[in-house]
Parts: C-alpha cells; structure tokens; sequence
C-alpha cells in the first residue's frame, strides 16, 4: 500500500494533537445542546452521571481508537484491515459513511454561524430587539439559496483546511482556533453571570434534581457523551495514526476529555444566567441558539458586538470539528493512493451535494418517513452508527485484539498506563453494554 512507501503526515507536537483532537470533539454539541440537555435532565445531577460516562466509557473507547490508528498507521477502514482482516474493516467503514452524513448537515449549520456572525452587525439587533428573533430565523433558514451559499461558504473552509494537511492544516488552525474560543467562553461567562438577575439561571443549570434522572437521562448522557467526544465513527482512530510511537495515548485521552467536559459545561455559564436575566424562553437545539440567544443579545449594552463574539465562538468550535469528519474520509482515499487535495476537494464537493436537501429542510421539503432530512442524517449517524461503531470498538480491543492494543498503549512496554487492567475490562464488559443501551433505547424514530 502506498503508505508503506510514503511517510505519513504526523503531528508537529503533543499539544498539537491535543488541540486537534479537542478541536474535534468541542462543536455545536457542546456549545447547544449539552447545556439544553443539563437543564432538561435534572442540572448538576446530569452533569455528574455525564462526567462519570464521558471518563469511564467514553474515554475507553477514545484510548481504544488512538490505539488502533496509531498501530496501524492508517484510516479507519485500512487500519481494521491491516491489524485483523475479517468483517472488522465493516465498522471503519460504518464510520467512514458516519462522516459523511455528519458533515453535510453539519456544514449547514455551520454556514448559519457565518451568516449570524455577520448578521449581528448588520440589523440582526435591531429586529431581535424588536422582538423578532423567531421571524427574521424563520426568513433566513427558508430563503434556500442563502442558507446552501453559506453551507458552500463553511464547506469550502473546511476543505481549504483538510487540503493543507495534517500539520500545515488541522493542527495549525486547531491550535489557533482552540485557545481563541476558550477565551471568547470566558469573556462571555463573565459578562453572563454578572448581569442582574443572573442567579436564577445558574440555579436552573446547576441545582442537583435527582428526580429528574431517569433511563431516559441517562440514555441521553451516553448519546451525547459519544456525538461529544467524536466517538464510534474512527475520527480518533484517524487523528491517532498520525501521533508519534511515543506519546503517551491515555494521558492524551484524558486531556481531551477533560478539555471536551470543560467547555460543554462552560458553555451553560456563559448562556443561562443571561436567559434568564432577560426573562427569555430556554427553548432547545436550534432555537436556543439562533432565536433566543439573539434577543438575548439585543438586550445588552453594545449587543452586537456579544453576538458577534458568541457565533464566532460557535463558528470555531463548528469548523474543528467539520474538519475532522472530512478528514476521516478523506484520509481512506489518501491512503487508498489518492494525493491529499484531491480526495479533500472531491468528497468535500459530494458532502456539500448531500448536504443540499438538508439546506432544504427547513423550508419543508423533503421528508423521510416524515422526519425532515436534517433530523434524519442526524439520527441515522448519532443513534445508529456511532454507538454502533463504539460497541464494535469496545468489543474488539477487548477480545479480540487485547494483547497488542496492551503493547501499543503502553509504547512497546515504555510507559505504565496504570489503569490498564480497569481499562480492558471496561472495552470488555461495560463499554459495550452500556453502549448497547444507548443504541436500543434510543432506536425511536
Ligand atoms: N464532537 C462534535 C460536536 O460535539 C461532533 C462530531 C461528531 C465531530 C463525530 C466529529 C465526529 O459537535
């Protein structure tokens, strides 16, 4: 295989990797819908039973993935093959299709962040001080055109970054990216919890109801813990393949979990205390962010330049993580022998095609089996093909590929990993059934 012949693409440091993979990890899901999810569940409570999947499950299955990309060097469809053959090169290609569907819906919402961004400067404030917010979205998000120009706009970005490399590209723009968004967080939690009336809001966020912590809360912990972390769908693998042999993987894992949790449930501070200062509706998902947030804004003191700040913050934490998902795509044809802008350019372009009726969905067409065609993407690569991808993970470090995924994580003997034996035992057991649990309460259409 060409790979063999050419040397791999790797990272420049250990913080690049770093910053890369929590690049890929930290994205829209941390900045909407964790926080949603956290005031809906029960607040601290969740955040508590979240914190305890994201470090015993979802960090397993993160050290599992780098395991097998570094070992292999490869993709995520070439580095099942070449490690064990079989059926095994089925979950990275599950995972290479999780890519694709992600990121074409993932780029349109991408594109809002852009338009929103400019918008905030020219006559969003107004409308939304006006009380219009849920109009002037309303306007946007069905003027078609608009909204597939801006999905172009954030997917030719995307590309341009995957095009420049490993180094040149992904790490470069993660490493400028990342800590620009951890500042932009902290000023606008800052400005959030020292608004009158902020306390109702952290109270909202943060005050433990344990009654609230049903099955249900806990499925929903285990989903968002996977789409958060960028798990199940070999993005880690794929970023894993190109750290060096002796970089600790677990201490890595860690970091990027830690980094992950941190801004999800940052995130909340930075929005909740000033939801309810102004009174606003806590609405979900899409409308929290683009319809509440806005009057939200235009109710502060030099609004637009607060709105201004939130949607690049969401702009960032959006493109780090698009990148990674065409990069896990791209990287199979790359390895496959085709040259780096060719396979960005040319899976881009298709993503971008898919993502088309995903820009149309809003506007009402088309449907399947009466989900709009976003929500479908959507639930097709979050509730079907990463836990899936995750369980085959789990499942085949730990019984299938134990004893060299030991070697590989403790850098050919060189490095303790204290937790080995706990960390086997989880990719054996719990991992896999906690994941199968996910999967099947949450198969509802
Ligand atoms: N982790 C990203 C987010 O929270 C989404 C993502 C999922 C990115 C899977 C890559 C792979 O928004």
């Amino acid at each position: 295989m060409a790979q063999d012949v050419q040397q791999r693409e790797q990272w420049g440091s250990k913080l690049g990797f770093i910053l890369a993979a929590a690049g890929s990890a930290v994205g829209l899901g941390n900045i909407w819908r964790f926080p949603y999810l956290t005031g809906q569940h029960g607040g601290a409570a969740f955040v508590c039973v979240y914190v305890a999947i994201v470090f015993l499950i979802g960090f397993s299955v993160m050290v599992a993935e780098m395991a097998i990309g570094r070992k292999a060097q490869l993709n995520a469809v070439g580095a099942f093959q070449k490690v064990k053959g079989g059926a095994w090169p089925l979950v990275g290609w599950m995972g290479v299709l999780a890519g694709f569907l992600i990121l074409s819906y993932y780029s349109v919402i991408g594109g809002w962040t852009i338009k929103y961004f400019f918008w905030s400067f020219t006559g969003l404030m107004g409308q939304a001080g006006a009380g219009k917010a849920g109009d002037v979205f309303g306007g946007f998000v069905t003027n078609t055109p608009e909204v597939i120009a801006y999905h172009a706009v954030f997917m030719a970005m995307t590309i341009w970054i995957v095009y420049k490399g490993v180094g040149e590209g992904i790490e470069k723009y993660c490493k400028i990216m990342m800590p620009a968004l951890f500042v932009i967080l902290i000023i606008l939690i800052i400005r959030s919890v020292t608004l009158e009336g902020a306390g109702k809001g952290i109270e909202f966020y943060v005050k433990p109801d344990f009654s609230k912590l049903t099955g249900k809360a806990v499925g929903a912990a285990l989903g968002q813990a996977f789409f958060s972390l960028s798990l199940g769908m070999g993005c880690m693998l794929t970023y894993g393949s190109y750290v060096d042999k002796r970089t600790p993987l677990p201490s890595s894992a860690i970091q990027v979990c830690v980094i992950d949790t941190s801004v999800a449930i940052l995130a909340g501070f930075a929005i909740f205390p000033a939801v309810f200062a102004f009174g606003v509706e806590a609405g979900a998902g899409p409308g929290l962010t683009f319809v509440t947030l806005p009057s939200v804004f235009a109710k502060m003191p030099g609004s637009s330049i607060w709105s201004a700040l939130f949607f690049l913050l969401l702009f960032f934490a959006a493109i780090t993580s698009a990148i990674s998902l065409l990069e896990v795509v791209s990287a199979y044809f790359i390895d496959s022998g085709w040259t780096r802008p060719r396979a960005a350019l040319v899976m881009g372009i298709l993503m971008f095609l898919l993502g088309i009726p995903s820009a149309m969905s809003l506007a009402g067409a088309p449907k399947i089996a009466g989900k709009d065609f976003l929500d479908a993407m959507d639930f097709i690569a979050s509730n079907v093909l990463l836990p899936l991808g995750g369980v085959f993970i789990a499942l085949f470090v730990g019984w299938v590929w134990t004893a060299e995924a030991r070697k590989e994580v403790s850098n050919e003997g060189t490095y303790t990993f204290g937790l080995m034996e706990v960390w086997i035992w989880i990719c054996k057991i719990l991992a896999p059934l906690a994941i199968l649990y996910i999967f099947i309460t949450g198969l509802k259409w």
